[in-house]
């Protein structure tokens, strides 16, 4: 044992449990929280959706946040190595993972490039005032036609921001789990308070407000009673809470031993589902302010995602009394939530690899984000970039993300058998402990929910093509990526794990299968993963 101690390196930590938990909150907190959540819940119902989503947060979104933490923790690994710590069988899940992450963060960080250059936009309304729509798409985007094909034409304006933001997460990500991610959210994660709760209560007096607020709030009872309403809820909470991709399996993989793992994501949950609702406050007092400017209807102005934000808020920023200051502080929150999100889907990959390789912390940052930002760039900063956006995130969000997350909660319950182990883990060192019901809502319900909502995905999207793009389009950028995904998974699972990596010489994860009774070998001193000898790298 002593052997295998002194020839491995430990595995990166978390300088705290706060920092942990402030990393944790910096994942979730992002783009979707803040142009997603206020527009989801406005169309689910608004005051109502609040019994939707929180049955959902309560039901699914908090139950898989544990059982990502539960995996991460115990079994000491970026997603690939901690599932196939789990079960070898269970190996292609993790590569799943790292590859959805791939595709998020190729196209999130363009989003947030755009959210940079409108935060110096606004500050001089550059887009002109009454112009608001055809500035973003056509000087700013000079969107295109994609029916006749894949653009190669750059767009500079932000084709460089995309290329400022990339070479910004590649310096925090080199710097590591300490220097980098988490001193990076540090530093943003109050920032991003600060600015958020500034403009909330700058809009707040906006006139008009009220009536934005009376929008979003008032109950409309009868939207419970339509389940595409509930499957918004469900298909919203691990997009925020940034469960089943991974995310949450690596960042506490960098955890001490000892760490309160439920309580903390008790704590994270409910920061998560504040900032949200506080978005939704501030967003639709900016709306109801809109409205009243333009003389309509709240609804007349509420608008999803890209709309909302490039469209509707430059729209406010143009008329309101201090509408630049708005501007700055709205563009600018997304920006900073937009980065600690990105860093954490970036951080799936860079561990995996990391893991596999056995390789050092920058190399494998260089050898993993350049060619993800390569792609990103030749794909998003063109004049089809938005069609290219629309279509991969509303596929990889479905048949990506749910989809994962489903065969894992069946693989993992129904297969290996492991969720009293994953309820042990958790159990033996939180303050919030769990028990059957925790069992029943991972290993039961959700399954039955997302089997639900991915079988509802599958139809719609078979039935009418998606966005009305090409055929072509959609073979390619929907349902030949999502394939493809699965495919690559498996390949990446037949790559040899390096002799030099994680998987043999984490001496954190030789305690805790030593504090599970597994023996070291008496040789080596290093000890197997589950089904391998101890001396190879595979058996
Ligand atoms: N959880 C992150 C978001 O909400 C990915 O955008």
């Amino acid at each position: 044992m002593a052997n295998a101690t002194t020839q491995t390196s430990k595995r990166e930590a978390f300088g705290s449990r706060n920092v942990f938990i402030l990393s944790a909150i910096g994942s979730a907190v992002g783009l979707g929280n803040i142009w997603r959540f206020p527009y989801v819940a406005y169309e689910g119902g608004g005051g109502a959706f609040l019994i939707p989503y929180l049955c959902a947060l309560l039901t699914a979104g908090i139950p898989l946040l544990f059982f990502d933490y539960a995996i991460g923790h115990r079994f000491r690994g970026s997603a690939p190595l901690a599932f196939r710590r789990m079960s070898r069988a269970a190996e292609p899940l993790g590569w799943w993972q790292v590859l959805i992450c791939v595709v998020i963060a190729t196209y999130y960080a363009v989003i947030i490039a755009w959210a940079a250059m409108y935060t110096w936009f606004s500050a001089q309304i550059t887009w002109g005032k009454g112009n608001e729509q055809d500035y973003f798409f056509s000087d700013f985007l000079q969107m295109g036609d994609v029916s006749t094909g894949l653009s190669t034409e750059f767009v500079p304006q932000v084709g460089v921001p995309l290329i400022g933001v990339w070479l910004v997460v590649i310096i925090i990500m080199a710097l590591g789990v300490k220097r980098g991610i988490g001193a990076a959210n540090m530093i943003l994660m109050p920032l991003l308070t600060l600015m958020f709760a500034t403009l909330v209560v700058q809009s707040l007096f906006l006139p008009g407000a009220m009536d934005g607020l009376t929008a979003f709030f008032t109950p409309n009872w009868e939207a419970l009673a339509d389940p595409g309403v509930w499957a918004s809820a469900y298909g919203h909470i691990f997009f925020s809470l940034s469960v089943a991709f991974g995310i949450m399996v690596t960042y506490s993989s960098y955890l001490k031993r000892k760490t309160d793992l439920t309580g903390s994501g008790m704590v994270v949950a409910f920061a998560n589902s504040s900032f949200e609702i506080l978005a939704g406050i501030g967003v639709f007092a900016a709306l109801g302010f809109m409205a009243a400017a333009q003389g309509v209807e709240v609804s007349g102005v509420a608008s999803s995602g890209i709309g909302l934000a490039f469209i509707a808020f430059p729209t406010i920023v143009s008329n309101a009394a201090g509408g630049p200051i708005i501007g700055v502080l709205f563009f600018g929150a997304l920006v900073f939530a937009g980065v600690t999100s990105l860093v954490s889907v970036l951080e799936v990959v860079v561990a995996a690899l990391q893991d596999k390789l056995g390789w050092g912390r920058v190399r494998t940052t260089l050898v993993v984000s350049i060619p993800v930002a390569l792609i990103s760039v030749a794909f998003f900063s063109t004049t089809t970039a938005l069609a290219v956006l629309d279509t991969t995130d509303a596929f990889v969000n479905a048949f990506g993300i749910m989809a994962v997350a489903l065969v894992a909660v069946v693989f993992v319950a129904w297969i290996l058998h492991k969720l009293p182990v994953l309820r042990d883990h958790l159990n033996k060192r939180s303050s919030f402990r769990l028990g059957w019901i925790w069992m029943l809502l991972v290993g039961a319900l959700a399954p039955v929910v997302l089997g639900y909502l991915l079988y509802n995905e599958i139809v719609a999207k078979a039935e009418a093509p998606y966005g009305d793009y090409p055929d072509w389009f959609l073979a390619i950028f929907g349902w030949g990526m999502v394939i493809a995904l699965v495919v690559l998974a498996v390949l990446l699972t037949l790559l040899p794990w390096s002799s030099r990596s994680h998987a043999k010489r984490d001496p954190d994860y030789d305690e805790f299968l030593v504090e599970e009774n597994y023996e070291p070998d008496a040789e080596t001193g290093s000890i197997a993963l589950p089904g391998e000898t101890a001396k190879g790298a595979r058996s």
